[in-house]
């Protein structure tokens, strides 16, 4: 089989579309733009293009972002006073501080400070609560993305067997969780499995959220399976996915590229939370 690509950069653009129109909806209802409170503490080489294309997004969306590029040495009582005043702030509707955090900043006391209503990136406890509960809340962006990745093939989630491999908090969590409310046997794997590649072989749909180059083999997948890569390994200049890209072309059905895949969905999802939480703030 030769796979087919899943193109996020195409997906992504067709969703900022109608977020464009949201955003300008907003704007003439309320008179003023969504605005996004974007937070980087020091100089992480990857958080740096992460950033840059959030605030890109933001504005080709028509959504204000407003940016802050603290130092490394940054107290962890500024940062909480900095969310503080945004959690405040009439004019912003979500925030978000990437991640990862330098070291010295403890990240789930700086996560938990944001206001869940304004939380962009769906890591506050309560929304990852609502999430596991099934109740109204801000989801993840990557895990969001990744679901409508699949969907995008027009591949019916429902039964289908998903294995989602890697178990943070930010993507292999929420990801199960998500591929579970749309109905499909779900397991996670991770560096403790047992046998990993016979799980792995058994998925219709394959997640990989391991943070390890190419750890995906050919051998590990299933004959016509939906594989997405959430990979954004960076190795002698290069980036590459959690997926032997090539190998996983002659076994798939269908593939996220790296790059091009799933990091594109997970800046759009972030702006299409922004903009959720402005129109339910207004309505609350
Ligand atoms: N670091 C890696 N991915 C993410 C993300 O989705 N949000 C934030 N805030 N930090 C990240």
């Amino acid at each position: 089989m030769s796979a087919r690509l899943i193109d996020g950069k195409a997906l992504s653009q067709s969703i900022k579309e109608t977020l464009k129109g949201e955003a300008a909806k907003f704007e003439s209802a309320y008179g003023r733009k969504v605005g996004l409170a974007v937070i980087k503490v020091g100089a992480n080489p990857a958080s740096e293009v992460y950033v840059r294309n959030k605030i890109k997004s933001c504005e080709e969306v028509g959504v204000k972002s407003f940016s802050y590029n603290l130092p490394e040495e940054t107290e962890e009582s500024a940062l909480i006073e900095l969310i503080d005043a945004l959690n405040g702030d009439g004019n912003v509707d979500g925030i978000l501080v990437q991640l990862p955090l330098p070291k010295g900043l403890n990240e789930k006391k700086i996560l938990a400070r944001i206001s869940p209503e304004k939380d962009a990136d769906g890591f506050h406890a309560v929304n990852a609560g609502g999430l596991l509960l099934g109740l109204p809340c801000t989801k993840p962006c990557t895990p969001a993305g990744i679901i409508e990745l699949i969907k995008s093939t027009g591949t019916e989630i429902a039964g289908k067997n998903a294995v989602v491999i890697g178990r943070s908090n930010i993507v292999g969590k929420p990801a199960a969780i998500l591929l579970l409310s749309e109905n499909a046997t779900v397991t996670i794997c991770h560096s403790k499995t047992v046998d990993l590649a016979s799980i792995a072989k058994n998925a219709d749909i394959l997640v990989a959220a391991v943070g390890i180059k190419e750890f995906v083999t050919g051998d590990m997948i299933k004959e016509g399976a939906v594989v997405i890569d959430v990979g954004m390994n960076r190795c002698d200049g290069k980036l590459y996915g959690d997926v032997n890209f090539a190998e996983a072309c002659e076994k798939a059905a269908y593939i996220t590229p790296v790059p091009g895949g799933v990091g594109p969905m997970t800046v759009t999802m972030l702006i299409k939370n922004a903009i959720e939480s402005a129109f339910r703030c207004k309505k609350s």
